[in-house]
């Protein structure tokens, strides 16, 4: 077997354990053709439970290792391909979160594409694959990325619009788009997204920590429902101040508090929708749960770095001891949210959706448009 029919297989393995996200035969067929190795070539993978990282090279000059570094190029993993000072900056997302965001896109031929993140090039080939290379732009901030992406995307075959820039800016140029994915996270939609959709166009993008699919409903406002939760790479634009660790978190909220208090113990949430909830309250803000030795939640531990606010509310029985410290009260800020989430049925992500105006307004509601539960405080640079 020659090292293609190698990849060809890898391939259609990858596409057979990823079929519940993939349902077009358009992204099929992107997934079985587009050889993901070629666009991270040196990758690592992250193991949460040790919290360390396994380093891979699909170059390897040991065949046994190179193998494997192959095999591990076609996981439903996100090989990260880039660190800042020890920190993941760029990578090639997981497939099946992948598969699902081109999925809920519902890009259809002719439409015209703009990728906001284009990383390791990966996203922006099967996008290339399934609509044309014609009319697909991408744009990323590191210039490595982007040198590297374009040597990879010639080298498959594709020549989208490749940019080193600012996406948070959009790519004017090109602009309007049918539909607009980002592949990194932010706190507020860019003004320039919403200027640069076409009338009847999307946008794909992980909020806070929930993916939200926004359609224009009117001049200078998108609105749409969360679908999934997800925690992206952010967007690195002027503003951006790089996240604390958990180990870090936990440190600053084993302080001594500004204030104390004794409440009855919150809704038991889990942390999907807890996170989801503290990133809308106060953006780029970090959640961290304890445990306690019964493997029951025994601490919250929320920081916001940006204002050094942060929160411990220890549980104990039907109590918690809230602590809070700094400028913002975050947990008297969340509680009204906390009570609202409690009387409406627990609802998950899929509940809520966003409205978003150009004047940079994001509001949050349940259910439907008309139901506002948040209105979000300004944040992250919009424009
Ligand atoms: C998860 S990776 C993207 C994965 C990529 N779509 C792929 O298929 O490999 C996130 C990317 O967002 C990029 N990024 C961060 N801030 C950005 C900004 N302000 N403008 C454009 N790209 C940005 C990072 O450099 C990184 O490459």
């Amino acid at each position: 077997m020659t090292a293609a029919d190698d990849t060809a297989a890898l391939r259609a393995g990858l596409t057979d354990q990823i079929r519940d996200m993939l349902v077009s035969p358009i992204w099929q067929a992107a997934f079985q053709h587009v050889p993901r190795h070629l666009f991270a070539p040196r990758f690592a993978i992250h193991d949460p439970d040790t919290n360390s990282f396994t380093h891979h090279d699909t170059a390897d000059i040991d065949p046994a290792r190179r193998a494997a570094a192959l095999a591990a190029a076609y996981t439903d993993d996100t090989l990260i391909t880039q660190f800042d000072a020890g920190v993941p900056v760029s990578s090639s997302t997981e497939p099946s979160l992948m598969a699902a965001m081109l999925e809920a896109l519902d890009a259809q031929p002719g439409h015209r594409v703009l990728e906001i993140g284009a990383g390791t090039g990966y996203n922006a080939a099967l996008v290339c694959h399934a609509l044309g290379e014609q009319h697909v732009s991408t744009i990323d901030v590191d210039g490595r990325c982007v040198d590297a992406a374009r040597t990879t995307l010639a080298a498959a075959g594709y020549r989208p619009t490749l940019v080193c820039g600012d996406g948070a800016a959009g790519l004017a140029d090109r602009a309007p788009f049918d539909r607009i994915i980002a592949t990194c996270g932010v706190d507020r939609v860019p003004t320039a997204w919403i200027d640069q959709l076409a009338e009847y166009g999307a946008i794909l993008v992980n909020v806070s920590k929930g993916i939200v699919l926004l359609h224009h409903t009117g001049p200078g406002t998108v609105c749409g429902r969360f679908h999934s939760s997800a925690g992206f790479m952010p967007l690195r634009s002027a503003d951006y101040t790089a996240r604390w660790s958990n180990q870090h978190v936990l440190e600053v909220t084993s302080g001594t508090a500004d204030h104390v208090h004794t409440t009855p113990a919150p809704p038991a949430l889990e942390f999907t929708t807890a996170a989801f909830l503290t990133s809308l309250v106060a953006d780029r803000s970090q959640l961290v749960f304890v445990d306690s030795d019964r493997g029951t939640v025994a601490s919250y531990r929320w920081a916001h770095p940006a204002t050094r606010s942060w929160v411990r509310v220890d549980l104990a029985g039907s109590d918690a001891t809230v602590h809070q410290s700094g400028p913002r009260q975050l947990w008297t800020e969340l509680a009204p949210h906390l009570d609202t989430w409690q009387h409406t049925g627990h609802p998950g992500i899929d509940r809520y959706g966003l409205t978003v105006q150009r004047d940079g307004t994001h509001t949050l509601w349940l259910d439907e448009p008309e139901r506002t539960v948040h209105v979000l405080p300004a944040g992250g640079v919009p424009e």
